[in-house]
């Protein structure tokens, strides 16, 4: 079973392979969303484009299914490493930052201690 680290949250959670990355942070009760989508998101139809996460390691060379053709188009000015959860399903374990146009204190350090603690496979 892929773990999923979400480095905001200090949270390691578990999933099934091919599980929906918006669907697992929700049910853990993690927030996706800043402002805007708080104030309204399509549900993870993929035209809000407000559930971004970055990625930030794995122990494999494609942890995550390939952006789908709205990444493509709508993630086109934003990082490399940023993905829209709804669109993303979970190959294997994998380290997130949700939010990641939300700064928080720290982020650096906690992002490099997350990447350097062992990432169940
Ligand atoms: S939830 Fe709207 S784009 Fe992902």
């Amino acid at each position: 079973m892929p773990t999923i680290r979400f480095v905001r949250e200090g949270k390691d959670v578990k999933c099934s392979i091919g599980a929906n990355l918006r669907d697992v942070a929700l049910q853990e009760g993690i927030e996706l969303y800043g402002l805007k989508g708080t104030l309204g998101n399509c549900g993870g139809c993929g035209q809000c484009i407000t559930c971004f996460v970055s990625i930030e390691g794995s122990n494999s060379p494609e942890p995550l299914s390939g952006l789908t053709e709205v990444e493509r188009a709508k993630l086109r000015r934003r990082p490399k490493h940023w993905r829209l959860s709804c669109q993303t399903l979970v190959k294997s374990s994998v380290i997130v930052v949700t939010r990641p146009q939300v700064s928080f204190q720290n982020s650096r350090k906690f992002i490099a201690a997350a990447c350097e603690a062992e990432l169940p496979e």
